[in-house]
């Protein structure tokens, strides 16, 4: 069932002299009840802005977001503290939402109390009981953020958005800013919840590698525009965007080694001044004229899960990663795999 539909979605930042920047420029995506859907691309593509928005954390210029099928532009008052409580987020950096001065324990607190959910008394209690689901202990309630180690912060703000009981929570590369070996296990603490509590997530990342394994389906932006979508299986197994095989071909195979192909070359368009034609033609592989000269196709049908906005996309040869060991392969998506192989394992063990 769908939990979350953007439609059209814009938002331009005004610049000097009458110009303006479309960060977001027509994204529409869907997210199914307890499903994953992770949004890719590179710094700078728009993916941190579309999360504000579907946040309301800022207003869209146009289009609307359907929560359960109700407009988010209408919400006034107790409807619209009742969404805030249902769309809960984790940023990068947990420094930017703990307050340095304010111990643990409050914070898990006082989003409760701001909901009217219990009590202080049966608050403190859950906060005890929330430490423990992320990994952490009760008797840690009274530190200061600045007395836990970012993967540990990184469980605190999970803790957090989890207080209030969300459907949703959109996490803003959770993880980029963690230890390769920290990330795993912040990803499978999300699995587990995710699981546990038929949670939602729009898990945002630069890392294709890293969602391989996590997101139910996938969407990769590219200068404010989605390029390719598809189930996480279609889109890994065949992408059909250029872009896409770039960012796949661009993702370092193991935690330290050199990169097997070079990164992806040049840098994505001004925003300010976007090119007329397709925006990654400057620097596609498979770039003809029309790419320059038409507009940027819009996303079509490929098959039943799948969509793509390039000319080619069905005329692309078969993609084969050039490499020994393909992204799968790199520890952290090997550990994410294993992980979640095991769990299916136990969840068969449970239904049988
Ligand atoms: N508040 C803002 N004011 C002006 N420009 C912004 C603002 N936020 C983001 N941008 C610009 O919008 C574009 C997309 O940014 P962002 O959404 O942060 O991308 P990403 O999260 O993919 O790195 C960038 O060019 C960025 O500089
Ligand atoms: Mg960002």
């Amino acid at each position: 069932m769908t939990l979350l539909r953007a439609e059209n979605l814009h938002r331009a930042y005004p610049l000097p002299g009458g110009r303006s920047l479309r960060a977001v420029d027509g994204i529409d995506l869907t997210l199914r009840r307890g499903e994953t859907l992770a949004i890719v691309g590179e710094s700078g593509c728009g993916k941190s802005t579309l999360g504000r928005l579907l946040l309301r954390l800022e207003e869209a210029d146009e289009g609307r977001i359907l929560l359960d099928g109700t407009d988010l532009r209408g919400l006034r008052g107790a409807a619209l503290r009742d969404m805030r409580r249902r769309v809960q987020v984790v940023f990068q950096d947990p420094y930017g939402s703990l307050n340095p001065r304010e111990r643990i324990r409050d914070a898990l607190v006082r989003p409760m109390l701001l909901h009217r959910l219990c009590d202080r008394a049966e608050a403190e209690r859950r906060a005890g009981a929330l430490m423990e689901r992320v990994g952490l202990s009760p008797a840690q309630l009274d530190r200061l953020p600045h007395q836990f180690s970012g993967g540990q912060r990184q469980r605190i703000a999970i803790a957090r958005a989890l207080s209030v009981g969300p459907e949703l929570i959109v996490c803003d590369e959770p993880v980029s800013a963690l230890d390769v070996s920290v990330q795993a296990q912040v990803v499978n603490l999300l699995q587990d919840l995710q699981h546990e509590d038929g949670l939602a997530l729009v898990f945002i990342s630069h890392d294709l590698a890293v969602v391989r394994h996590l997101a139910h389906h996938v969407a990769v932006i590219y200068a404010g525009r989605v390029v390719e979508a598809g189930t996480a299986e279609t889109l890994f197994a065949d992408p059909r965007h250029p872009y896409t095989r770039a960012l796949l071909e661009a993702a370092p195979r193991t935690d330290t080694g050199p990169r097997a192909h070079a990164a992806l070359a040049g840098e994505p368009p001004n925003p300010a001044a976007p090119p007329p034609g397709c925006r990654f033609a400057a620097r596609c592989p498979a770039a003809q004229a029309v790419c320059r000269e038409e507009p940027q196709p819009p996303l079509r049908e490929i098959a039943a899960t799948h969509r793509a906005a390039c000319h080619f996309a069905e005329a692309l040869p078969p993609f084969i990663l050039l490499d020994a060991a393909p992204p799968a392969a790199t520890p952290l998506a090997a550990r994410i795999g294993a992980y979640r192989a095991a769990r299916n394992r136990a969840d068969a063990g449970d239904a049988a």
